[in-house]
């Protein structure tokens, strides 16, 4: 590799640090936040609702479902698909542990895929092993790493070959595209090829909500579990009660304490406050999404000079990706540097940097109770990933920086 000769500047950006990724806030966000905060409600208001037409409405779904965070959404999309003991779900080695710790939690038992080293996404054969391994799964949850997505539809079909549901975890995706077999191009939580789609609104997401998760689905029956999935399992529908004396004053109006539980679930819902931010983000996420593909396309040419020694990770053919996070592949072994050490002098030099992900089958716990085996694809992704600044308040001048920061800490 001939990298540039190193010369650590504190150029363009005086005493500021890159990190891997952060919100874009603007006054607008904040005035509808203070807005939400004169209401009558801070938790479950009008902002709620609203929050949730739009998204459906941007996503192209039937229904979507708001919740406190990702990882819950990832749990009451697997109360909404009745996973719980003696249920079995597959599960690609990269991604963030609540895809699988989620619906473990609920009670399903995880058996972890490989996934194609170059792009970190699972391959349609990657799940037939994993299928075969498995015996048998209720459902695939698949994951859209880095924004991109891998064959929907392929992958659809294997599960319903197999009888398992499809959910997307698409913590990383949303105003991701893709482009199906007869042109079409679709979003992803419109759940084409998938039951349910899971997102995240954390701050390095695309959109920002402080905490915040949403499931999205066409399917109404889905949607209603959701919905008690997310406040306790309980119901308030006269229609639905069934201790008919409690619940009905003599004259036959319902009593107006009165609500019954259905199936105990937790409290995860979204309150008026996320939900007004996420509103305001929402109107934005067009924006974001054309600044984060413009910059990985301006890294992805000033990143030439450093090949082979440094690639950005293999995209995948059918997509449109949203890019929520730049991710590289470093050849450390033949760089004879570790990333630990990369890592460290980039700290140094301004410039934030973050591994998605270890694989999950290696953590301790899944390594102890759900035995994988090898997964070679997701063993040499992970040796080789960095994930780079991208956020839509960034510059080229700071992608130019942060280029030639890590060129000089590669030296
Ligand atoms: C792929 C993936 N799934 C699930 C989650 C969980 O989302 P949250 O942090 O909002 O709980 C994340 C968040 O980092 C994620 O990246």
């Amino acid at each position: 590799m001939s990298a540039p000769a190193f010369r650590p500047r504190q150029p363009a950006l005086p005493n500021r640090f890159l990190p891997y990724g952060r919100q874009v806030i603007e006054e607008d966000d904040i005035a509808a936040v203070a807005e939400a905060m004169r209401g009558d409600f801070l938790t479950t208001g009008p902002y709620v609702g609203r929050f949730e037409t739009q998204l459906a409405k941007t996503v192209a779904a039937n229904h979507a479902v708001v919740c406190a965070n990702g990882t819950a959404a990832l749990h009451m999309a697997a109360r909404a698909l009745r996973l719980g003991p003696g249920s079995k779900i597959i599960v690609p080695a990269i991604t963030f542990m609540a895809t699988a710790s989620a619906p473990h939690l609920a009670g399903a038992d995880v058996v972890f895929a490989d996934v194609d080293p170059n792009s970190g996404l699972m391959r349609p054969q990657d799940l037939v092993d994993a299928l075969k391994r498995a015996g048998h799964a209720d459902a695939v949850f698949n994951v859209h790493v880095n924004g991109q997505c891998g064959d929907l539809e392929e992958i659809a079909a294997i599960a319903r070959t197999h009888g398992a549901h499809v959910v997307d975890d698409a913590c990383h995706a949303l105003g991701t595209g893709y482009v199906s077999d007869d042109g079409h191009v679709t979003s992803i939580g419109a759940n084409r090829f998938a039951d349910l789609s899971v997102f995240s609104f954390h701050p390095v997401k695309a959109i920002a909500m402080g905490e915040g998760g949403a499931v999205t689905t066409n399917d109404p029956e889905f949607a209603k579990r959701l919905t008690f999935a997310r406040n306790h399992g309980m119901t308030r529908d006269p229609e639905a009660f069934t201790n008919i004396a409690d619940a009905f004053d003599a004259d036959g109006v319902p009593n107006p304490w009165y609500y019954e539980l259905v199936e105990p679930e937790f409290n995860w819902r979204a309150n008026d406050i996320q939900c007004a931010l996420g509103l305001s983000q929402l109107g934005k996420l067009g924006r974001f999404v054309a600044r984060r593909r413009a910059l990985a396309a301006a890294y992805d040419t000033k990143l030439a000079a450093l090949a082979p020694i440094v690639r950005p990770v293999a995209r995948t053919r059918r997509c449109l990706p949203a890019l929520h996070l730049y991710a590289v592949l470093i050849d450390f072994e033949a760089l004879g540097s570790s990333r630990g050490r990369v890592m460290r002098r980039l700290q140094q030099h301004g410039v934030g940097s973050q591994v998605h992900y270890y694989p999950v089958y290696r953590q301790p716990y899944y390594a102890q109770h759900h035995d994988a085996g090898a997964l070679p694809g997701a063993d040499l992704y992970y040796e080789r990933a960095l994930s780079l600044p991208l956020y839509a308040s960034m510059t080229e001048a700071d992608v130019t920086f942060v280029v030639e920061t890590l060129a000089g800490c590669l030296a």
